[in-house]
C-alpha cells in the first residue's frame, strides 16, 4: 500500500472537479445557497467537498469504494487489522467499544477516572462496570493509569468480565505497562479496550510510550483530532481480530453513527493518516525537541514545577509522553483555573485544561519555537508578580477526594424513579446523574453511587474557583436528583 495516497480525498476533489448539478442534499449546493458570510469566511473549496454518501463517494455505513480503501490504508498506518473512521469523535468509538463487548448485566473492568463516553456506554449496554482504582499522584493531584497488579487483582477476582477497559495514555500523557497488562487480559482471553484519545502520535516514534496496536490490545480508540492532526470531531477505532469480530464492530458503530456523515471530517482523517504515516516520526521528533525546551525553561522559574521523567519509575507511570506539559502550579498559591485566567487576560494564551493545582499545555506540530517563549515568558512574569508577595501566599494544599461507593448499577440508578434535594441534603443519598469537571471529563460522581459530605464538598471547591462542573441537570448545582426514597408512613 502506498501511504502517500489519499484515496477519500483525492476522490472527492475528483467529483468536485466534474461540478456536478446536485439534486441532492447537503441544500447548500456547494456553499451557493449557504448564508454569505459563512460561506466567504468557511470557503468555496471546503464547501465543495462538504458532501454526502452518493454512489460514487462510498458510505461509511457499508464501505467498498475509496472509505474502504482510506480505512485500510490507517489500518496498516497504525498496525491494526481493521480501522473505522469515526465522525462523532472518540466518544462514539468508545461506545461502539463498550457496545462491542458487553450486553446487559455483563462485567467490564474499567478505571474508575474514566471520561463520561465510557460510563455512558456503560449506561446504554446495561453492563456492570468493575472499577479499579487508578493510582493516585498526590503530589500533582492527579490519577494516573491503572497498575498491573491492580489489573490482575480484578482479574482474579472477575474471571468472567467480557473486557477491561484501559486509559492509555492519560489525558496528562502517563502510560502504565500496557503490553504486560495485555498479556495478563489475554491469558483469562478477555479483550482488551483501550482508550487511546491522547495518543494517536505515539505509535509512530520510538520514544514515545507503546499504542495500543503495538501492544497487542483487541480494539483502541483513538483521537486523531486532538494531537493528529485531522479536524475536530474525527476519530478512529482500531481493531485487532481474535477476540473481537470487525463486522460484529461494524454493525455496533453504524448503529450508533449518523447516517449524515461528513466527509470533510472523513477527508481529514484521510490526509491526517498520510502525514502521520509518512512524517510522523520527524514531527514527533520536532515536538518532543520543543517540548523538552519549554519543560527545561518552565523549571528554572522560581515555584513552577514541570513534570519531566522524574515521574517514572511507579507501577502507575511506566512511560510518559514528553509532549505533554503538566505544569503544576499549586506552590504559587494559585489555582490552575487562576493561572488559565490570567494567561488568558495577560497573554491571549488558551491552555488544554486547568484543574485546581495545575495546567496543561499541549505541544504539537503546529506549534514553533515562538509559541513556548511567549508561554515561558508569560509564566515567568506570572511567577515573578507572585514573588513579590509570597509571605502572604501559600502553597495549595493537595487534596482528591475518596472514590465513592457504588450502590446500584449506573443503568439502574439512571433509570430509577428520582427526586430532587438540595445539595447539601444530598450526603447519603444514591445519585442518578453525573457530576464531572469538564475538561477533564472525569466523573466526581456517576448514577448509582452514594454521595458523601467529601464529594460535596470537592464540588463546591471546584465551583468556588470557577472550574467547570457539569453533568447534572440543575446548572448552578444548587441541587441534585437522587433515587427517591420511600420512608414508612406513620
Ligand atoms: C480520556 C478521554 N477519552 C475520551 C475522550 C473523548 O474524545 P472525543 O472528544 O473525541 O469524543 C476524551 C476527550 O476529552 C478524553 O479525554
Amino acid at each position: 500500500m502506498n501511504q502517500n495516497e489519499t484515496p477519500l480525498f483525492t476522490g472527492l476533489l475528483e467529483h468536485a472537479k466534474k461540478n456536478p448539478i446536485q439534486f441532492h442534499i447537503p441544500g447548500h449546493k456547494k456553499g451557493v445557497g449557504i448564508d454569505p458570510e459563512f460561506r466567504d469566511f468557511i470557503g468555496k473549496n471546503a464547501l465543495s467537498i462538504d458532501l454526502i454518501n452518493i454512489g460514487p463517494l462510498d458510505d461509511l455505513h457499508h464501505p467498498h469504494g475509496i472509505i474502504e480503501e482510506a480505512q485500510q490504508l490507517a489500518a496498516e498506518a497504525f498496525g491494526a487489522d481493521h480501522t473505522f473512521f469515526s465522525v462523532q469523535g472518540t466518544s462514539g468509538a468508545i461506545m461502539t467499544m463498550v457496545m462491542s463487548v458487553c450486553k446487559p448485566g455483563d462485567k467490564i473492568i474499567v478505571p474508575r477516572n474514566v471520561h463520561k463516553s465510557i460510563m455512558s456506554a456503560i449506561i446504554f449496554s446495561g453492563a456492570t462496570p468493575i472499577f479499579i482504582h487508578p493510582a493516585i499522584d498526590k503530589n500533582l493531584g492527579i490519577s494516573h493509569g491503572i497498575t498491573t497488579d491492580a489489573v490482575r487483582k480484578a482479574l482474579e477476582a472477575h474471571p468472567d468480565a467480557k473486557g477491561l477497559l484501559v486509559i492509555n495514555p492519560t489525558y496528562f500523557g502517563i502510560a502504565a505497562n500496557l503490553k504486560e497488562i495485555v498479556d495478563i487480559a489475554h491469558s483469562y482471553d478477555i479483550p482488551v479496550l483501550v482508550d487511546e484519545a491522547h495518543g494517536v502520535h505515539i505509535h509512530f516514534h520510538d520514544g514515545l510510550p507503546m499504542s495500543a496496536m503495538q501492544a497487542g490490545a483487541d480494539m483502541a480508540a483513538t483521537s486523531v483530532h486532538k494531537l493528529g492532526g485531522s479536524m475536530t470531531q474525527s476519530s478512529i477505532l482500531n481493531i485487532k481480530e481474535g477476540l473481537v469480530s470487525a463486522k460484529h464492530v461494524q454493525a455496533i458503530i453504524s448503529m450508533l453513527t449518523t447516517t449524515s456523515t461528513s466527509y470533510l471530517l472523513l477527508a481529514s482523517l484521510d490526509c491526517a493518516r498520510r502525514q502521520l504515516a509518512t512524517k510522523g516520526k520527524e514531527l514527533a521528533e520536532r515536538v518532543m525537541g520543543l517540548a523538552d525546551l519549554a519543560r527545561k525553561r518552565i523549571n528554572e522559574i522560581p515555584n513552577l514545577y514541570c513534570v519531566g521523567e522524574e515521574i517514572l519509575g511507579t507501577k502507575a507511570t511506566y512511560d510518559y509522553d514528553p509532549t505533554k506539559l503538566i505544569i503544576s502550579v499549586k506552590d504559587l498559591g494559585l489555582t490552575g483555573y487562576e493561572v488559565e485566567v490570567w494567561l488568558r487576560e495577560h497573554y491571549t494564551i488558551e491552555v488544554e485544561l486547568s484543574d485546581l493545582y495545575n495546567i496543561l499545555c499541549i505541544v504539537t506540530p503546529g506549534d514553533t519555537e515562538e509559541e513556548i517563549n511567549i508561554l515561558v515568558e508569560a509564566l515567568r512574569e506570572l511567577s515573578y508578580s507572585r514573588t513579590e508577595i509570597t509571605s502572604s501566599t501559600k502553597a495549595l494544599e493537595v487534596h482528591v477526594p475518596n472514590i465513592p461507593l457504588l450502590a446500584l448499577s449506573p443503568r439502574d440508578a439512571f433509570y430509577s424513579e428520582v427526586e430532587v434535594v438540595s445539595i447539601e441534603e444530598s450526603v447519603g443519598r444514591i445519585i442518578a446523574e453525573f457530576v464531572m469537571v469538564y475538561p477533564p471529563g472525569i466523573p466526581i460522581l456517576i448514577p448509582g453511587e452514594i454521595i458523601s459530605q467529601e464529594n460535596v464538598d470537592y464540588i463546591k471547591e471546584n465551583l468556588e474557583v470557577g472550574l467547570p462542573v457539569q453533568g447534572p441537570e440543575d446548572p448552578e448545582l444548587k441541587t441534585i436528583r437522587v433515587i427517591k426514597e420511600y420512608r414508612a408512613i406513620k
